[in-house]
């Protein structure tokens, strides 16, 4: 008897504050015109000082649970994907199970950059599918305004915060769920983005902070081309472990990171937009929560249907990339 992993439960939660185009003007030199056609991006949604990656996480795992008409005390297990933790320990995983039940469970933090969603379904699938455990909560959650440098123009446009939650749950009377995952990572590409300060290799200090090393680096001409190819070696690799080629894929769903790397997968798999989610324009990038957002855009707009065959596809710091291919539905 094949266990199958399904998402039984999808949440998402962005912040109210918007903050477009237009404010980033009086912000840094940019404007409009050039953030839309070099990225897509038109708004952004941005957390209170005081909200916290824990605090978005609860409320999207909340919306989660209640579509999968679970109780927090019923999971097993909780993955939180993110690459801005409240605190380096403990962990995200561990203050949100204490936010969302009494009861103890296991959970920790996975950090790979954008591509954490993906990893963190890859995990949670296949400890369930070997029997491991029944139910588990996976979490998407960033907070990158708090590392991300406004008096940058090159990456302060960009990113977003958000967070998106699945409920992944043991059926085995279903052909559908998660079919197969891709996983990579190169850290010979580390530098391309990273978070250079607060870490060991060089602490908070005087100097880290005057040199604004608490903030994303990023080298966006090497990212690109580095993402531009990642994505379309995810997806087919994905699909080839299922079994399965790009006519049988129903559903894209991309990290929304620039509007033209997406476009370059579009065109490479001659794909029609209806096949695609894009999201962009509302939310930049989000980081790990820029999958389910799409997801539950996606699903609101009545192009996510059961039994799809749905493909997320992610890269990101590390350098890392990566897909899952699901058959949409529980
Ligand atoms: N507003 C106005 N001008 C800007 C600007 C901004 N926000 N940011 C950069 N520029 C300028 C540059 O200074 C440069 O000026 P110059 O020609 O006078 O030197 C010009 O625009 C072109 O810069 P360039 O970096 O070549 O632009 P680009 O088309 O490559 O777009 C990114 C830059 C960052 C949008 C793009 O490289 C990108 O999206 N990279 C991938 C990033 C990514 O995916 N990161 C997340 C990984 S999870």
């Amino acid at each position: 008897m094949t266990i199958q992993a399904v998402v039984s439960g999808l949440g998402t939660y962005a912040p109210s504050k918007v903050l477009t185009n237009h404010d980033l003007e009086r912000i840094v030199d940019t404007n409009d015109e050039w953030i839309l056609t070099r990225t897509g991006i038109r708004e952004r949604h941005i957390a209170a000082p005081e909200e916290t990656t824990t605090d978005m996480a609860l409320r999207a795992s909340k919306l989660a649970l209640a579509e999968a008409e679970l109780k927090a005390d019923q999971l097993d297990f909780i993955i939180v994907a993110t690459n801005t933790p409240d605190t380096l320990f403990p962990s995200t995983a561990a203050r949100l199970q204490a936010r969302l039940s009494s009861s103890p469970i296991p959970g920790f933090d996975l950090q790979a950059g954008c591509t954490g969603l993906i990893y963190a379904l890859a995990m949670g699938s296949t400890l369930i599918q070997n029997g491991t455990y029944r139910r588990i909560l996976l979490v998407g959650a960033d907070k990158l305004s708090s590392i991300t440098d406004y008096q940058d123009r090159t990456t302060a446009v960009l990113f977003g915060d958000a967070a998106g939650a699945m409920v992944l749950e043991a059926k085995t009377d279903t052909d559908k769920g998660v079919l197969a995952s891709y996983l990579k990572a190169d850290g010979r590409g580390g530098d391309l983005l990273s978070l250079p300060a607060g870490g060991s290799r060089l602490p908070a200090s005087e100097e880290t902070v005057r040199d604004r090393q608490h903030f994303l680096k990023m080298n966006g001409n090497e990212t690109f081309r580095f993402a531009v190819k990642a994505m379309p070696e995810a997806v087919e690799e994905g699909l080839r472990a299922a079994g399965l080629t790009v006519d049988a894929m129903d559903l894209l769903v991309p990290h929304q990171a620039n509007l033209r790397i997406i476009d370059a997968a579009v065109r490479r798999f001659n794909l029609d937009p209806d096949r695609v989610v894009v999201n962009i324009d509302r939310y930049g990038n989000t980081s790990v929560a820029t999958i389910p957002l799409a997801l539950d855009d996606a699903r609101r707009e009545g192009r996510l249907k059961d039994g799809n065959i749905v493909v997320l596809v992610a890269f990101g710091a590390g350098l890392t990339w990566g897909s899952n291919v699901i058959r949409w539905g529980h």
